[in-house]
């Protein structure tokens, strides 16, 4: 089974997609991960940000060893917003994350564009949503607790910007895929929202 989970940034689609592969025993991808590593590597590396052929060199040498928490700073975030926009980027990394879809016993791999262009033929797609101050407050907790500074308007405005670059740009785009179903976590906590997710797949297997 492949569970394709897509939302916007702080939805908590991450936290959902690693507790959906728990409870079915499926392997779990959050390929914003993939894109972060890719910022990482332009950052460290001095480049600039729209540097087309450095930004293919790294996504063609991704290492997901690299793939971890320390990616999931707000710098690291806005860069892999802005490589990720670059269709030569995406072309790069799309092998790896239908590979890693297509290897049984199948996985739960959640992003941006995961319903619509990495496994559009997923058994259950979700698309997850959260008015954006409650995804500005969840990020700011999340950064607090790894002791960075947050300033919490200009959180709120990055949420806000980098949801619209994320779905205006040309390639891949965010948006829900037409049979994608929607779970809008603003008055949920996480134990609910993954219930809530449970009891979608459940249905959408039964069917
Ligand atoms: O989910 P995240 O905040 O870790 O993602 C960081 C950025 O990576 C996001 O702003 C856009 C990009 N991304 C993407 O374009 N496609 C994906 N499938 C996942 C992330």
């Amino acid at each position: 089974m492949i569970i394709a989970i897509d939302g916007p940034a702080a939805s908590g689609k991450g936290t959902l997609g690693q507790r959906l592969a728990t409870h079915y025993g499926l392997r779990h991808l959050d390929t914003g991960l993939i894109y972060r590593a890719v910022a990482r590597t332009m950052l460290d590396s001095g480049h600039a940000l729209d540097d087309v052929a450095h930004a293919v060199a790294a996504a063609k040498s991704l290492d997901p060893a690299r793939f971890n928490d320390a990616l999931k700073d707000q710098r690291t975030g806005e860069a892999a917003s802005i490589i990720s926009a670059i269709p030569e980027v995406r072309a790069a990394l799309l092998a790896f994350q239908r590979d890693f879809a297509a290897t049984p016993p199948g996985a739960v791999l959640d992003g941006r564009d995961i319903g619509t262009v990495i496994a559009p033929q997923a058994e259950v797609k979700i698309f997850v949503t959260a008015a954006p101050q409650e995804r500005a407050r969840r990020r700011a907790a999340e950064l607090r607790a790894r002791g960075e500074p947050v300033d919490d308007a200009a959180l709120l405005a990055d949420i806000i910007k980098r949801d619209q670059r994320d779905s205006t740009r040309a390639i891949a785009p965010l948006r829900p895929a037409p049979d994608a179903h929607l779970l809008d976590t603003t008055t949920l906590d996480i134990d609910a929202a993954v219930k809530a997710a449970i009891a979608l797949v459940e249905r959408t297997r039964r069917r």
